[in-house]
C-alpha cells in the first residue's frame, strides 16, 4: 500500500473507532465500510485496540476458526458492570451468571450449553409457536389499524419481539419490561475494557447493574416455581431438559432466560424496522412483495442482509492465526463486521442493491460457526408474520418523514419510524 493508502486507511479506521463510540454521528455507515473493504478487508484498528474485518471470506474464516475464543471478549466487554475490586457481591455474581451463558462461552462448556438449550429450539418446537407469534401481531396491527400516523418501531417492532418471547417463557409483560433495559446500550457494549471507562458513564452503568441483579432474582424465583410447579412454557421445558443425565443448573438456566430475552429484542424489532424502512423506500420491492407473499421468505433475508440488524461479534485469537494475510497474534482481539461483510462484491452482485428476489443469499447476519443464532428461525418466523400483516392490513403505507435518524446503539436500528397511511375516513 502507498504512502496515500495508508494515510486513507488510517483516517477510515479512526472514523469506524469514532463510530463505535458514537454512531449517531454516522448515518450512513456504507460507504465507510466499503472503502476500507477495498483498501483492506482485514484490518488494524488503532483506537480501537482491534483487528476488524469487513469482508465476507475473511470474516466466515474468523468466524469458522478454532484459533478464536468468545469467553475473553465477552470478559472485556461485560466485566466492567461488576468488578470484583469494587462492585457488591451480588452484582458481581449477576455479571457471572451473565458471562456463563452459551453465548459468551467456549467450547467445551459452549458445546455442553449449546446441546441442551437448543432442545427447546427445535424446529417443531418454533412450528408450534407461530399460532401465537400471529396472535400477538394480530392484535398489534389491529392496534394500529384504524391511526393515520403513528411510529412503526414504537407500536409493532418493539414490542413484537418482547411479547412474543414473554409469552414463550410464561412470564409477564410487565415484569420483563421493568427489569430489561440498557445491556445493547453502545456505550456498556463498547469492546474494550479501558474505552468503558471513558465511555459508560456512571449512573448508566449502575441502572444496568441494578437490573442484571433484578433480573437474576427474578428469574430465578420464575424458575424455581417452574420446577415445584410446571407449566407449558419455555422456562419449565429448559429446566426438564436433559441430555445423558446432564441438566442446566440453576444459574445457567438464569444465564439462558437473560440471553433469550436479551438476544431477540432489539435486534428483531430492528429487522421489522429497518426491513419495513428498506421496502418503502424502494416502492417496485414494496409492490412486488405485496403483489407476491410466496417472496416473502427470500424477502426477510434480504432485509437480514441488506439491513442488517447486527453490526459485529468480537473474538481473541487463543494463537497465532492468519486472516486475509494479516497475522493475528494471541491474545488480539478481532472484530468481523457483519453489516460490512454482507455488501461485500466477491460474494453478493451488486451489494448495494435491495433485492427481494436475490438468490442465493449467504449473509452471515446469524454469524457462521458455533454461535451462529439460536433465535434465527424464530426472528424470521416473527418477522414474516409482521411483515405479511403489513402487507395486507396496512397496504397504503408511507414514509411520514424525509430523514429518518439512525439511533446510537451497538445494534443497527432507527430512533424512531414515522409512517402515515390515507384511512378512507379521512379522504
Ligand atoms: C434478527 C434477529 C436476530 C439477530 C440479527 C441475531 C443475531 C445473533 C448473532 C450475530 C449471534 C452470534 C453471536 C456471536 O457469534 O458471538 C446470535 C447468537 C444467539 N442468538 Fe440471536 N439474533 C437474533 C434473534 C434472536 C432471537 C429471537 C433469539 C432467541 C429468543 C436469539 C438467541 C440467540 C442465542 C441464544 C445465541 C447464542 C448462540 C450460541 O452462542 O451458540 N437470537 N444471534
Amino acid at each position: 500500500m502507498n504512502a496515500g493508502g495508508s494515510a486513507r486507511l488510517r483516517a477510515l479506521s479512526d472514523d469506524l473507532a469514532g463510530y463505535f463510540a458514537d454512531p449517531s454521528r454516522y448515518q450512513d455507515p456504507f460507504p465507510m465500510y466499503r472503502e476500507l473493504r477495498e483498501i483492506e478487508p482485514v484490518h488494524w484498528c488503532e483506537r480501537y485496540d482491534s483487528w476488524v474485518i469487513t469482508g465476507y471470506p475473511e470474516a466466515v474464516e474468523l468466524l469458522k476458526h478454532s484459533g478464536v475464543l468468545r469467553e475473553p471478549s465477552a470478559e472485556a466487554q461485560f466485566r466492567h458492570l461488576g468488578r470484583r475490586d469494587i462492585d457488591a457481591a451480588d452484582t458481581v455474581a449477576a455479571v457471572d451468571i451473565f458471562l456463563a451463558a452459551v453465548i459468551n462461552r467456549d467450547p467445551p462448556h459452549h458445546t455442553r450449553l449449546r446441546k441442551l438449550v437448543s432442545r427447546s429450539f427445535s424446529a417443531r418446537a418454533i412450528e408450534s409457536w407461530r399460532p401465537r407469534i400471529d396472535a400477538i401481531v394480530d392484535q398489534l396491527v389491529g392496534k394500529v389499524e384504524a391511526k393515520s400516523e403513528f411510529d412503526l418501531l414504537r407500536e409493532l417492532a418493539y414490542p413484537l419481539p418482547q411479547q412474543v418471547i414473554c409469552e414463550l417463557l410464561g412470564v409477564p409483560l410487565e415484569d420483563v419490561d421493568a427489569i430489561t433495559g440498557h445491556m445493547g446500550d453502545s456505550r456498556i457494549m463498547t469492546v474494550r475494557g479501558a474505552e468503558h471507562e471513558r465511555s459508560t458513564p456512571e449512573d448508566l452503568r449502575l441502572l444496568t447493574q441494578r437490573q442484571l441483579v433484578r433480573q437474576v432474582e427474578y428469574f430465578r424465583a420464575a424458575i424455581a416455581e417452574r420446577r415445584r410447579a410446571p407449566r407449558a412454557d419455555l422456562i419449565t421445558s429448559l429446566t426438564q431438559i436433559e441430555e445423558e443425565g446432564d441438566r442446566l443448573s440453576m444459574d445457567e438456566l438464569i444465564g439462558t432466560v437473560i440471553i433469550l430475552i436479551g438476544a431477540g429484542h432489539e435486534t428483531t424489532a430492528n429487522l421489522v424496522a429497518n426491513g419495513m424502512l428498506a421496502l418503502l423506500r424502494n416502492p417496485d420491492q414494496w409492490a412486488l412483495l405485496k403483489a407476491e407473499p410466496s417472496l416473502m421468505p427470500g424477502a426477510i433475508e434480504e432485509i437480514l442482509r441488506h439491513e442488517t440488524p447486527s453490526r459485529g461479534q468480537s473474538r481473541v485469537a487463543r494463537t497465532p492465526i492468519e486472516i486475509g494475510g494479516k497475522r493475528i497474534e494471541t491474545g488480539q482481539q478481532v472484530m468481523p463486521l457483519l453489516i460490512a461483510a454482507n455488501r461485500d462484491p466477491r460474494v453478493f452482485d451488486d451489494p448495494e442493491r435491495f433485492d427481494i428476489t436475490r438468490t442465493p443469499n449467504p449473509h452471515i447476519t446469524f454469524t457462521a460457526g458455533i454461535h451462529y443464532c439460536l433465535g434465527a428461525v424464530l426472528a424470521k418466523a416473527e418477522a414474516a408474520s409482521m411483515l405479511s400483516a403489513i402487507c395486507t392490513r396496512l397496504d397504503d403505507l408511507r414514509l411520514a418523514v424525509d430523514e429518518v435518524r439512525w439511533r446510537p446503539s451497538y445494534v443497527r436500528g432507527l430512533e424512531s419510524l414515522p409512517v402515515a397511511r390515507e384511512l378512507v375516513g379521512a379522504r
